[in-house]
């Protein structure tokens, strides 16, 4: 046993090494995961959600994209197949998260358009066409708001961020909140007991 979190940023448990299948817009996914990173042995239903409630990119945009928190990397190859021609950010305090989705942008041949980073490694003046993120809600809720308070206000001035979070970990509670910021939310789906948001200016 060990005191880790999913979020720690050296998971200390061995990487055993594992694989998970799934499929979005009739394209199928096999992604490296492992212990020691959130949902290694499933996609997370909510992000499944996400990445079926969602609108996906345009297959033309260039982006940048950026996924919040990718885990082993699902959202960010998701995106970086939908859209082939995108630079996707894929940002995540845990060390091993970071491997997993770098490998991962390897295997869906986006090797090149990901660019895998810890959160201050990313640059200061990106603009983001659209952030998508399963935020990491069991950081506690004022680390969340700073997370969201961090990230959000990176969007491009008509860009657009996917947020998805389980109603009975405070989905409605985070929407009000961000309505409190400032942000324009919809509700754009519901499904599971999970709320799809999507935030703009
Ligand atoms: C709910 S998980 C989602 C993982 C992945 N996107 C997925 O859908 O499977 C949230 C992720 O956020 C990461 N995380 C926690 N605190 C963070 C922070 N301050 N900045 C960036 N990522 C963070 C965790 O390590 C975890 O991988």
């Amino acid at each position: 046993m060990t005191g880790d979190h999913y979020f720690t940023a050296e998971p200390t448990i061995p990487a055993q090494p594992r694989e998970v299948e799934f499929s979005v817009a009739g394209r199928d996914y096999t992604l490296a995961s492992a212990s020691g990173v959130f949902s290694a042995t499933r996609l997370d239903p909510g992000t499944a959600v996400l990445l079926r409630k969602a609108d996906l990119p345009a297959p033309d945009t260039t982006g940048p994209l950026l996924d919040v928190g990718c885990g082993f990397g699902p959202i960010t190859c998701v995106l970086a197949s939908t859209a082939p021609a995108a630079t996707v950010w894929a940002v995540d305090v845990n060390q091993r998260a970071r491997d997993l989705t770098a490998a991962n942008a390897a295997r869906v041949g986006a090797a090149r358009r990901v660019r895998v980073a810890a959160p201050d490694d990313v640059p200061a003046d990106l603009a983001f066409a659209e952030i998508w993120s399963n935020p990491p809600i069991h950081i506690g809720k004022a680390e969340l708001h700073e997370l969201l308070l961090r990230w959000l206000p990176r969007l491009a001035p008509d860009g657009v961020a996917w947020l998805v979070v389980a109603r009975h970990l405070g989905g409605d509670s985070l929407h009000r909140w961000l309505v409190e910021q400032g942000w324009q939310v919809d509700r754009h789906a519901s499904q599971k007991g999970f709320r799809v948001l999507r935030v703009t200016r």
